[in-house]
């Protein structure tokens, strides 16, 4: 039943794209093999309406493309907790991936991109190709910014006091919240990034490599003038050290150490930077020289 449901709806926008397009090769192609489907997953306090212009760009240069973005945890729901969100969006893509007979790509955006990290290490049979990080603080938040006035009586430095708790663990901003000046806490209190990144012991780390190193490309998009993914460069792994000084991703232990794989990565040639200038945080995922220059060409 599903095998000739996905037969149908492949034909039947495999016969869209023709009409559209028939000289151009690129789509012919795509009428042959078609483009993978593309799965979208949002960042805090968004919403699945915020990706037309995304959509139009995925349309435009690959049509036909069967684009989802997931409509979960939208707004201030988006606060919940990462494993709670890790979860559920899971449920939700694991069909879209079993119906996608040579994959999917996946577009994550902001904090999007860290619950796709969840998904990705605790996903033993998922068959994502490109998972494309489009401003996500994988290597954590240390910054005040407008989206983090959910904590007004909270500064950077003295949010660790409410953020390395029980209580402020239930909170997603928290669960990736990375103080460098309270390292210990850090390690002992995030039950999240800290375990993602097996900076705390992890008893299925060896496990959650090998499922996250089944992508084929890894593309970390992020830019200077982002003004909320604080610091920036946490978009490519890299963070403070204790001074406050930018590492890049090259020098830090869960690199050097491969914990969960970028090392492999960048060995198979399959870890791609793509830093964009100009770009203020809520605009990456509907600026077309991003989409052109970051994202079209992992989208076959
Ligand atoms: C894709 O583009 C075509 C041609 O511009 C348009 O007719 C169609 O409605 C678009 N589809 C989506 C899903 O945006
Ligand atoms: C697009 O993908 C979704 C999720 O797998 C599926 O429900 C839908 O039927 C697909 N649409 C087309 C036109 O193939
Ligand atoms: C972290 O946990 C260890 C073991 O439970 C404890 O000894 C240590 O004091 C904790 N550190 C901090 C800063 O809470
Ligand atoms: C490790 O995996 C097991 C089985 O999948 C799971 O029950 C357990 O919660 C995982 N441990 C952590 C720390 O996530
Ligand atoms: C931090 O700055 C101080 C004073 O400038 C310096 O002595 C120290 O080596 C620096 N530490 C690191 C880790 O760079
Ligand atoms: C889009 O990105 C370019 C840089 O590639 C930048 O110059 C431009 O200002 C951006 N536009 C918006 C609306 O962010």
């Amino acid at each position: 039943m599903k095998g000739s449901h996905f037969a149908r709806t492949r034909r039947r926008s495999s016969e869209a794209t023709v009409m559209l397009c028939p000289l151009l090769g690129a789509c012919l192609w795509a009428a042959v093999l078609g483009y993978k489907p593309v799965v979208v997953v949002h960042g805090l306090f968004d919403s699945s309406e915020d990706f037309i212009n995304l959509k139009r760009f995925i349309n435009q240069s690959h049509p036909g493309t069967n684009v989802t973005v997931i409509d979960l945890f939208d707004r201030s729901s988006s606060l919940q907790p990462m494993w709670k969100q890790v979860e559920g969006f899971k449920a939700a893509i694991y069909p879209i991936m079993q119906n996608a007979a040579d994959g999917v790509n996946l577009i994550c955006y902001s904090q999007g991109g860290l619950v796709c990290r969840g998904i990705l290490s605790t996903l033993s049979d998922h068959n994502v190709h490109s998972f494309i990080s489009l401003s996500a603080p994988q290597a954590g938040q240390y910054g005040d910014t407008d989206y983090f006035k959910v904590f007004p009586q909270f500064v950077k430095s003295n949010l660790y006091h409410f953020c390395y708790t029980g209580v402020g663990q239930l909170i997603s901003i928290c669960n990736y919240w990375n103080d460098p000046h309270h390292r210990d806490l850090y390690l002992n209190n995030s039950e999240y990034l800290a375990l993602l990144n097996s900076e705390r012991p992890n008893p299925n780390s060896t496990e959650w490599k090998k499922n996250f190193l089944k992508i084929q490309k890894l593309v970390l998009i992020g830019g200077p003038d982002d003004g909320v993914i604080t610091p920036w460069q946490s978009s490519q792994f890299g963070f403070y050290d204790d001074n406050e000084t930018v590492v890049e991703m090259q020098h830090q232990d869960l690199y050097l150490k491969d914990v969960f794989g970028l090392k492999t990565l960048v060995a198979r040639g399959d870890l791609i930077f793509c830093s964009v200038p100009g770009v203020e945080h809520v605009w990456w995922h509907s600026n077309e020289t991003v989409f052109h220059t970051c994202i079209e060409k992992w989208l076959l």
